[in-house]
C-alpha cells in the first residue's frame, strides 16, 4: 500500500509550522515565525502569537500544499498539536485543523508536542549532518529523549512511540531556552537569548564562574552524584538569579562585566545539568538511546558535552536537523503518519486545545 500522505499542523508557541510527509519522508515543511515581534520583550506574548497564527495560517497551508506539489485530496490524514503549550496559540491550529477535517472529510489526528519532537527522528535523513547521530530505525524502542527549548525542558522514556510515552522529568520553573533568554537580557545581549549567548560563550572561560546546576546536590562540575528528589526533573530559576547578583555586584562596584565569561559559565551549567541528568535517566532505566530535541540543541556546548556523555555511557545518540528540532510541522506530520501506519484510530472532532496535556 502506498505510504498515508499526512499534513500535520502546529502552533502551540510562536511557530505557525505545516508539514506534509509521505510515511517517512519529507515533503515540506514551512515554518513562519512571530519571534519578531517577541523580541522587544525579550520573551514570547501569548496574545501576540496567537494573532500571528491567526494571519500566518491560511498561508502557510497554501504555501506547504504548493511546496510539496500536492493537493487536499491526495492527502490521506491530518494532523495537529492540540497540547501542550500556550492556549490562544494551540487554538488557532486546532481550529484550523478541525475546519480542515471538516470540509475534507478528512481523518484528524491530536497529537502531543512533546511525543511529535520525538516522532520527528523517525523521517528519513532526519538526522543532522553532524556525524554524531544514529538513524530513524533506532527509534522503535528503548528510547529517551532530552527535550530542551524557549517552552519546555523535559526527558522521556519512549517505549512506543505510537502510545506509550513516559515523562521522566521536567523543569519546576524556566525552560532551558527561557533561562538563556533572561540571561541574554541581563548581560545585555540581543534576543533570542540563546544564540547570543553561545557566540558570547566562544571566547569566554566557563570556569570563570560557578553557577547552580538545579536540583542537584553536587557542588563541582561534571557529576551529579546524588540528585536528591526530583531526580530527572530541572529548576533553572536559581541558576538565572546566580548569574542576575554576579552582574548586579560588579556593577554596584562600576567594575566590568565579564560578558564572556559570564556567558560561558552559565552555558556550561546548562550544559552540565541537563546532560548529567538525562545519562542518569538512560542509565537507571534502561535507555540505550537517546534523541536531543528543541531549540536550545542548536547550543554548541551543550552538543559536545551531550556526545561526550553519551559516548561515556554507550548510549546512542540521535541529533535532528536543526530545522527539524526547532518547532515545526513536520514533526507533527511525521508522528500523525506513524499513528495511521500503527492503525490507532482517529481522535475525532470532540478533542480540545490543552495548554497542559499529558504525554
Ligand atoms: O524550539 P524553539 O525554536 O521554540 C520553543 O521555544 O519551543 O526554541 C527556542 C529557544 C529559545 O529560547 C532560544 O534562545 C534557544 O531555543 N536557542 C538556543 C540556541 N539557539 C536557540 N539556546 C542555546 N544555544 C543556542 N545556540
Ligand atoms: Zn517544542
Amino acid at each position: 500500500p502506498r505510504e498515508p500522505i499526512v499534513l500535520g499542523i502546529e502552533s502551540s508557541c510562536d511557530e505557525t509550522g505545516i508539514g506534509i510527509v509521505a510515511g517517512r519522508r519529507l515533503l515540506t515543511n514551512t515554518v513562519s515565525t512571530s519571534m519578531d515581534e517577541h523580541a522587544r520583550f525579550g520573551g514570547v506574548i501569548p496574545e501576540i502569537a496567537s494573532r500571528a497564527h491567526l494571519e500566518a495560517m491560511i498561508p502557510a497551508l497554501d504555501a506547504a500544499l504548493d511546496e510539496a506539489g500536492v493537493g487536499m485530496d491526495e492527502v490521506d490524514a491530518i494532523a495537529v498539536t492540540s497540547g501542550p503549550g500556550l492556549s490562544g496559540a494551540l487554538m488557532v491550529g486546532v481550529s484550523a485543523a478541525k475546519a480542515l477535517a471538516v470540509a475534507t472529510g478528512k481523518p484528524l489526528y491530536a497529537v502531543n508536542h512533546l511525543v511529535a519532537h520525538v516522532g520527528v527522528g523517525l523521517l528519513e535523513d532526519s538526522a543532522s549532518a553532524a556525524g554524531d547521530t544514529e538513524s530513524e530505525a533506532s527509534l522503535l524502542s528503548g528510547l529517551g529523549a532530552l527535550l530542551v527549548s524557549g517552552g519546555h525542558t523535559e526527558i522521556l522514556k519512549v517505549s512506543d512511540i505510537s502510545g506509550d510515552v513516559t515523562l521522566l522529568g521536567s523543569t519546576l520553573d524556566d525552560a532551558a531556552g527561557e533561562a538563556y533568554d533572561k540571561v541574554a537580557r541581563v548581560l545585555g545581549l540581543s534576543y533570542p537569548g540563546g544564540p547570543a549567548i553561545d557566540r558570547a560563550a566562544a571566547s569566554g572561560d566557563p570556569r570563570a564562574f560557578t553557577f547552580p546546576r538545579g536540583l542537584t546536590a553536587a557542588k563541582y562540575m561534571g557529576t551529579v552524584q546524588d540528585p536528591g528528589s526530583h531526580r530527572y526533573d530541572f529548576s533553572f530559576s536559581g541558576l538565572k538569579t546566580a548569574v542576575a547578583r554576579v552582574v548586579e555586584g560588579l556593577e554596584a562596584h562600576d567594575e566590568p562585566v565579564p560578558v564572556a565569561d559570564i556567558a560561558a559559565s552559565f552555558q556550561e551549567a546548562v550544559a552540565d545539568v541537563v546532560t548529567s541528568k538525562a545519562m542518569l535517566a538512560c542509565t537507571e532505566n534502561g535507555i540505550d538511546t537517546l534523541l536531543l530535541g528543541g531549540g536550545v540543541a542548536a547550543n554548541s556546548r551543550l552538543r559536545q558535552l551531550v556526545s561526550k556523555r553519551c559516548s561515556e555511557h554507550g548510549i546512542r545518540l540521535v541529533v535532528p536537523k536543526l530545522s527539524l528540532c526547532t518547532d515545526n510541522g513536520a514533526m507533527v506530520a511525521a508522528l500523525g503518519a506513524r499513528l495511521v501506519q500503527s492503525g490507532v484510530a482517529p481522535s475525532g472532532l470532540d478533542f480540545t486545545a490543552d495548554p497542559s496535556l499529558p504525554v
